[in-house]
């Protein structure tokens, strides 16, 4: 099994899943032997913190070494040999491959190629899976289900892969889905009218910040490298900041969360507030990766 996108797992998965990734919150701090002997190659072809090492840890928390490709110019890439033969070749010393590539539909091609399971770490504006696991799965455990919780997507919902995948995950799981930004950065229409007819959900489309009927605020950064025009990005980084006046009327129990980095879209102010759990959500991605990794890799 490759995990490419979100929409290649159900909520039976899902749930089955969160079950593994519970257990292995213990894990994730004492280590298990279950992949000793199995080898995760990482092949980021974008800047990465958490995804990259939060899947290294996985794996060397469940006893499995890690092979790491890069920098590109330390490999045959630069002396102008294709990606294609660059797949192929590691998945002959790997068990998994994880891989991250500005292009849309690099995981696909990557899984094409490979015999080994290939899981998606982000391709472009696309999709990036495993933070929608870890998304849901903090919700989950925060807010104790997902079925109806009010979920306000803020931010770059153009460009930002961790939205598109979020939202087919929440609406497959009936949450009460709210799309928040700026005109030039809505969500593609069709997209969301898809996703709406295949799960019988409605999401509702704003474009400033109200969160009086917030449960959850899930903000993203705006995602300057997928822009043409970097002074247009700077100007809506800059226009659309989450500021303590504006979540003035904010339930107390609203948590936000952020797949990070983080930079000037939340405000210190709030960055500093009880709400924010976004660092104990990229926590959790040792553990929901440590589950992907043991359900994917072949014992
Ligand atoms: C995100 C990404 O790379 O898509 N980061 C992550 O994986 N946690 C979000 C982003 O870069 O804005």
């Amino acid at each position: 099994m490759d995990l490419i996108s979100i929409r290649d797992v159900d909520t039976k998965w899902i749930l089955s899943l969160f079950a593994s990734a519970s257990k292995m919150e213990k894990l994730a701090r004492t280590g298990g032997k279950s992949l000793s002997g199995k080898i995760v190659g990482t092949l980021f072809f974008e800047p990465s913190t958490r995804t990259r090492l939060s899947f290294q840890t996985a794996a060397a928390r469940l006893g499995a070494s890690v092979l790491n490709f890069g920098p590109t110019e330390a490999s045959s890439l630069a002396k102008g040999e294709s990606l294609s033969d660059t797949i192929r070749t590691i998945d002959g010393y790997v068990d998994a491959i994880v891989i991250r590539h500005s292009l849309e539909g690099t995981a696909r091609l990557a899984a094409q190629l490979a015999a080994h399971p290939v899981i998606n770490a982000g391709d472009g504006g696309n999709q990036h899976p495993t933070q929608t696991l870890i998304d849901l799965y903090t919700i989950n455990k925060l807010k104790h289900k997902i079925k109806g919780v009010n979920v306000h997507l803020v931010g770059d919902l153009k460009y930002a892969r961790a939205m598109h995948s979020l939202v087919y995950g929440l609406a497959m799981f009936k949450a009460n889905i709210t799309l928040v930004s700026p005109p030039a950065l809505e969500m593609d229409a069709k997209a969301v009218s898809e996703i709406e007819d295949e799960f019988g959900v409605k999401m509702e489309k704003r474009n400033s910040l109200d969160a009086s009927d917030c449960e959850v605020l899930y903000v993203c950064r705006i995602q300057k490298e997928r822009f043409a025009d970097q002074y247009e990005a700077a100007k809506l980084q800059k226009e659309f900041q989450i500021t303590a006046e504006s979540l003035k009327g904010a339930k107390n129990d609203m948590i936000i969360l952020h797949p990070l980095p983080k930079l000037d879209e939340i405000s210190p102010e709030v960055a500093e507030s009880d709400k924010v759990r976004y660092f104990e959500q990229a926590a959790y991605g040792v553990p929901v990766r440590m589950a992907v990794l043991e359900r994917l890799i072949k014992k």
